[in-house]
């Protein structure tokens, strides 16, 4: 039996701006994926929620989701497990595998939910077959399956899910090895992460994207001009944690996100009840169109009193810290 685990992610700057290759800030979270691989002769799955099998490999899914979030992944999740093999070069038709994922990170957009399944069951594959992965081909090889659910992924959520910490990132367009640099915080900050309870498809949103920016490449240039202004001032406020400026600055990088379409109106609700209840700043994280937002919230009790106003209205809240 082989064990491995992911980080799941936030992202506090340019996503969506990021697969373009503009700079864009991450942080790892505490939750995370963990995926067993076990040899079996058995590939029948059990039919709970989320359980399957493909040529050679069956799945278990045991992870808290988003009501309806596996059902909505299951293509995805199939066409990442064979991408995730393939780029291991392994062979499950040679050697049957039963995978079950759990952890305590929910599978929810906006958290890096399948950059973690790809890291966790790279890992977990590399320990039970003893393949000799270092964390650079964990990565090359999660990245592989992160193509399944974001079309063109930038890198950012398996790289933030396998190496973890705070990170800088900016994906290199012509192929050769992107920049990762690690980002030291003084001090952890907390942060409020709020769900809006709805399943996206990441890929549309990054398609979505692509599309309206060949209709209008001089507005949307533009856009993407201010997103890497806004990204390089707000590396150099973290680095000082100066963060009523970095509040600001996530304010700002929301605002750019909707003018690309890739909010929703209950992740602008939500933003909108984080900063009436004092959050620094607050944003969509991730692919957006649902899924989670983050607010700035340090300090237990600020991060206690955000949080709060979100469940009041219903929605679940994640109290979780950056730069851990
Ligand atoms: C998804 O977490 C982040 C996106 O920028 C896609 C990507 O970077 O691959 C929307």
């Amino acid at each position: 039996m082989g064990e491995g685990a992911g980080f799941g992610k936030v992202i506090l700057f340019n996503e969506h701006f990021v697969v373009y290759g503009i700079p864009a800030i991450a942080s790892a979270l505490g939750n995370s994926t963990v995926a067993v691989v076990e040899r079996t002769s058995d590939l029948t799955p059990s039919g709970n929620d989320g359980s399957m099998a493909g040529e050679g490999w069956v799945l278990e899914d045991e992870r808290p989701a988003n009501p309806g979030y596996k059902a909505e992944k299951k293509d995805h999740q199939k066409e990442s497990i064979e991408r995730v093999l393939k780029a291991a070069g392994f062979d499950a038709t040679k050697n049957y595998i039963k995978i079950t994922l759990s952890g305590d990170l929910k599978a929810v957009g906006g958290v890096g939910a399948s950059a973690a399944v790809c890291v966790s069951m790279a890992r977990a594959l590399n320990e039970e077959f003893n393949l000799g992965f270092d964390d650079d081909k964990i990565n090359a090889i999660a990245y592989e399956g992160e193509k399944a659910y974001a079309g063109t992924p930038s890198g950012i959520d398996n790289t933030a899910s396998t190496y973890g910490g705070l990170l800088w990132f900016a994906k290199n367009l012509e192929g050769g090895p992107n920049t990762m640099e690690k980002i030291s915080l003084k001090r952890p900050v907390e942060i409020v992460m709020g769900n809006t309870g709805l399943t996206a498809n990441t890929k549309a949103a990054v398609a979505g994207v692509r599309e309206r920016k060949e209709e209008d490449p001089e507005r949307y240039n533009k856009i993407f001009e201010q997103s890497k202004e806004l990204v390089n001032k707000a590396r150099n406020e973290l680095d000082s944690l100066n963060l009523e400026v970095v509040g600001e600055l996530m304010n700002k990088n929301h605002a750019l996100l909707q003018e690309i379409e890739v909010s929703h109106e209950r992740l602008d609700r939500l933003v909108a009840i984080a900063r009436d209840n004092g959050a620094l700043g607050a944003k969509m994280t991730g692919g957006g169109l649902g899924g989670y937002m983050v607010a700035l919230t340090p300090g237990p009790d600020l991060q206690k009193a955000v949080a709060s106003a979100m469940e009041k209205e219903g929605f679940e809240a994640l109290r979780t810290r950056i730069g851990v």
